[in-house]
């Protein structure tokens, strides 16, 4: 029976271990995480979702404190449209992130950054704009795009010095989703160097509606690879969402796959940005602990631990501060369903909210607990300890156990000495 590590990528000049941790934002997905990928030969994420507020955290900047010093006259507002990054800061703070994650990088593999288009910042091309070419000069290895259709962010950097040695990939859902970039993309005369192919039981953001439950990964990915193969296209195809053991991902390789991208299975590893205490709610959920729901005010479908404090939580938006999902209008649909609730309550101290999520307050504080639909077999993947608790797991264990196990078997952990 065939194994993970019976398979290479190929990108370029670059030959990988067909393993790639997904990019999970706000710094789920840190840097310890994508170096432990690429120290192994594989490939790592970070993300830029809500990159001043990690760079505050990390690098000791002050970005969220100014923003909002100077647009605190705003905050009871509802017209948001005036509140802007400054874009010297969002360079600022990627570059500090990605040099600081690529000074520290080992091994053959590479460190991607995650970079989403729902984030759209107040300010859609121009913040996308400066994201990635901010990431290419501090030195990325490649730009994985994500959340979004992306139809004109190839053009946003055609002019960059690195757009064409660096790697570049997309995230699509469908083989539409994908011959919509393509095309969108030609006139740049340059082709992705992967495509991830996203299935319904991923983490985070979903790239279908509420009738998720009817598609399926393989499916989508036999389309992509025949549409591909028609085209005379030999772009690698990543399967993503829901492939939880070595056997499922050497089954995608087998199949033509290029790799596969994983996010779930390392939620609960030390490198992962969760802390500690969430950790073990996800590895104690249930199936039926796990949904999907519409409350991300990106329109995107969001699967999530069904206990996240932040599900019907009513704080006041924070767009003064954070803000990284006002549209192009300055627009917000938490703020619409917040005011709604509040004008519905007078004189109350707190209101509820439940149709929609203050996402970037959430997922800065951790949470909303977004995860992949397998979440609940987390806790076959490893020990429980004296107290009743999970044994936290190392990145380079649940990596080794994707590259090298077979008949579907999950390594568990050596127990920890304590
Ligand atoms: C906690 C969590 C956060 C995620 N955040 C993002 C994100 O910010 N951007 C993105 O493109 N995908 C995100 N994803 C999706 C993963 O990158 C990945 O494609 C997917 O979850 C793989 O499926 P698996 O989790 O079943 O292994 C996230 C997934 C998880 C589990």
């Amino acid at each position: 029976m065939k194994r993970v590590d019976d398979f290479r990528l190929r990108l370029g000049k670059h030959e990988l271990v067909p393993i790639m941790i997904g990019g999970m934002g706000v710094d789920i997905s840190t840097a310890d995480l994508a170096l432990e990928a690429a120290r192994l030969g594989g490939v790592g994420h970070i993300s830029d979702a809500m990159i001043n507020t990690v760079a505050d955290r990390r690098y000791d900047t002050k970005h969220v404190k100014e923003k909002l010093a100077l647009y605190k006259y705003n905050v009871h507002n509802e017209d948001k449209s005036s509140v802007k990054f400054d874009l010297g800061r969002l360079v600022e703070a990627t570059r500090l992130h990605v040099e600081a994650t690529m000074r520290r990088k080992q091994g053959d593999g590479l460190v991607f950054i995650n970079c989403m288009e729902k984030l759209t910042m107040n300010a859609p091309k121009e913040t996308l704009k400066v994201r990635m070419s901010a990431a290419l000069d501090a030195g990325i290895d490649g730009i994985t795009l994500a959340a979004g259709l992306h139809l004109g962010s190839f053009a946003l950097i055609e002019d960059h010095p690195r757009f064409r040695d660096a790697k570049l990939g997309i995230i699509v859902s469908s083989v539409r989703a994908l011959q919509l970039f393509l095309k969108k993309s030609a006139r740049t005369g340059r082709l992705p160097d992967y495509v991830v192919v996203e299935g319904p039981l991923a983490g985070g953001h979903l790239g279908f509606g509420m009738d998720w439950a009817q598609y399926d990964l393989a499916t989508i990915v036999a389309e992509v690879l025949t549409y591909l193969k028609g085209e005379n296209l030999d772009i690698p195809v990543i399967p993503a969402g829901g492939i939880f053991t070595g056997s499922d991902a050497a089954g995608f390789l087998d199949a033509g796959a290029g790799a596969v991208q994983v996010a779930t299975r390392f939620t609960v590893t030390e490198e992962c940005g969760l802390p500690a205490e969430v950790k073990q709610e996800y590895f104690k959920a249930n199936e039926d602990d796990i949904v999907v729901n519409e409350i991300s005010p990106t329109g995107y479908p969001m699967r999530m631990i069904r206990s996240s404090p932040g599900i019907g939580d009513g704080i006041r938006p924070n767009c003064e501060a954070y803000g990284y999902l006002l549209d192009a209008n300055g627009k917000c649909s938490y703020v619409t369903s917040y005011n709604r609730e509040v004008a519905a309550h007078p004189g109350a101290r707190k209101v509820q909210v439940w149709d929609k999520t203050c996402l970037c307050t959430h997922m800065r504080n951790f949470d909303i607990w977004t995860c992949g639909q397998m979440t609940w077999r987390l806790k076959d993947t490893t020990l429980r300890l004296a107290d009743g608790s999970y044994q936290m797991l190392s990145a380079e264990h649940v990596f080794h156990d994707y590259q090298f196990s077979t008949d579907n078997k999950v390594a568990l952990p050596a127990a920890a000495t304590v």
